[in-house]
C-alpha cells in the first residue's frame, strides 16, 4: 500500500508521518508540487498541516475535488485553532491529533487503503480458514504495531490463533494454508503466516506436544518482527540485495531480539527464535555464527520453516522455486540444517505435494 504525505513543513520535522515509512511504501510530497498527476498513485493521502504556509494551502485548495478521490487523513495539533479551522476550511473527514496514539492511525490507514484480505481469496476458500486466516493476520498486525509503539505484546491471544491454526494444518492440512496465505497482499505478512504455518505442521510431524507446537507457530509468527524496524520499500523492493541494504535486512534479527528482550510477557525460547532463525549448525549464519548444540531445537524448526518458504517466495531480486527445486536446494544444506527435522519435513513434504514426489523420483 502506498502512502502520500503532503506537507508543507521541514520532512525532518514530521516525526509522527516518518513512522509510516516502517509499515507502508510512503512518499513526500510539498503541499506546492500537488497535481493530479503527482498523487495518482496513492492508495491513501495524508495530509500534515504542521507548519501550512498559506500560499501551500492554497495549491491544496486548487485540487480538492480531486483528493475526492482518494481516502485522506488529516494530522493537526488539536491545540492548534489555526491547524483545525485550516483542515475543516479543506473538509477533511478523517482528523486525527498529531499526539494520538500511532496504533489509531495506523489502523485507520489500513482500513481505508489496504485490499480486502478475504476478497482476494478463491471462492471455494473453506469459512473456517478464512477466519483463522483474518485471525491469525489480525494477530500478526498487532505483533508488529506493538513492537514499534512499545505497547504489550498480545501473547496469550496470539497463542489462542496459534490453537486455531493448529486445527486447521490437522484437518486442512499445510498445502491449503500456504495455498491461501499466497493470497495476502503483503508479502512481509504472508510470509510470517506461511512460516507459523510451516513451522506447527514440521512441530506437529515430529509429535511434539501441542504446547510446543503452539510455541512454534507464534514463534513464526514473530520471528521477523525486527523487520517492522525496517523501512517497507526496502523489504519489498531491496535495490542492492547483495550489499549494503543486505547488510541492513540481516539486522533484523539482532533487531527483533532488542525490541523483544524486556518483554516479560514473552518466554526466552520465543525470543531465541527471534534472535537466531539465521543461524546454521555449522556456524555459518548470523547475527553471531552460533552453531551445534547451541541452536535450540525450536530454533531449528523455524530455520527449516524459513529456508523452505523464502526460497519458495518470490521476491524483487530473484523468482520463486517451486516445491521441488525448493527440497533440491534444501537437500545440499545437510551441514547447515537438522537432518532429523529436515527428513521429517521433507517426508511430509512427500506425501503431500505432488511436485515434491516428481522430484524425488527424477533424483533417484
Ligand atoms: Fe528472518
Ligand atoms: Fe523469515
Amino acid at each position: 500500500m502506498k502512502v502520500t504525505v503532503i506537507h508543507s513543513g521541514p520532512v525532518e520535522n514530521l516525526t509522527f508521518c516518518r513512522k509510516l515509512d516502517l509499515f507502508f511504501s510512503t512518499c513526500f510530497l510539498k503541499m506546492s508540487d500537488v497535481s493530479p498527476l503527482s498523487v495518482s498513485d496513492a492508495d491513501v493521502i495524508l495530509v500534515e498541516f504542521a507548519d501550512a504556509q498559506d500560499c501551500d494551502l492554497h495549491k491544496l485548495r486548487e485540487h480538492r475535488e480531486f483528493l475526492d478521490f482518494f481516502p485522506v487523513v488529516a494530522v493537526v495539533d488539536y491545540n492548534s485553532r489555526r491547524e483545525c479551522f485550516q483542515a475543516d476550511a479543506l473538509r477533511m473527514m478523517n482528523v486525527f491529533d498529531r499526539s494520538d496514539r500511532l496504533s489509531k492511525v495506523l489502523s485507520l490507514i489500513k482500513r481505508l487503503g489496504a485490499p480486502d484480505l478475504l476478497a482476494a481469496l478463491p471462492e471455494d476458500t473453506p469459512d473456517e480458514m478464512k477466519l483463522i486466516y483474518k485471525q491469525a493476520n489480525a494477530h500478526l498486525e498487532a505483533f508488529h504495531l506493538a513492537a514499534v509503539t512499545d505497547e504489550a505484546i498480545p501473547i496469550e491471544s496470539g497463542r489462542e490463533v496459534a490453537s486455531n491454526l493448529l486445527t486447521i494444518l490437522q484437518t486442512n492440512g499445510i498445502l491449503a494454508w500456504i495455498k491461501m496465505v499466497k493470497f495476502h497482499h503483503n508479502p512481509t505478512y504472508a510470509h510470517s503466516l506461511e512460516v507459523a504455518g510451516f513451522a506447527g505442521w514440521l512441530a506437529c510431524q515430529l509429535d511434539w506436544s501441542e504446547d510446543d507446537c503452539l510455541q512454534v507457530i507464534v514463534g513464526g509468527l514473530l520471528h521477523d518482527i525486527g523487520k517492522s524496524r525496517i523501512p517497507q520499500d526496502l523489504l519489498d523492493e531491496p535495490t542492492d540485495p547483495d550489499g549494503v541494504e543486505l547488510n541492513l535486512v540481516q539486522k533484523h534479527a539482532q533487531l527483533g531480539y532488542e525490541i523483544l528482550k524486556d518483554r516479560f510477557e514473552l518466554d526466552n525460547e520465543t525470543k531465541e527464535i527471534v534472535y537466531f532463525h539465521h543461524e546454521m549448525l555449522d556456524g555459518s549464519g548470523y547475527p553471531i555464527g552460533l552453531s551445534g548444540e547451541a541452536i535450540n531445537p525450536k530454533v531449528r524448526v523455524i530455520t527449516i520453516a524459513d529456508l523452505f518458504t523464502t526460497l519458495t517466495e518470490e521476491r524483487a531480486y530473484k523468482p520463486a522455486l517451486s516445491h521441488r527445486e525448493a527440497i533440491a536446494s534444501m537437500n545440499k544444506m545437510y551441514r547447515k540444517i537438522d537432518q532429523a527435522f529436515y527428513a521429517a519435513f521433507r517426508y511430509g513434504m512427500l506425501s503431500h505435494s505432488d511436485d515434491v514426489r516428481q522430484a524425488e523420483k527424477i533424483a533417484s
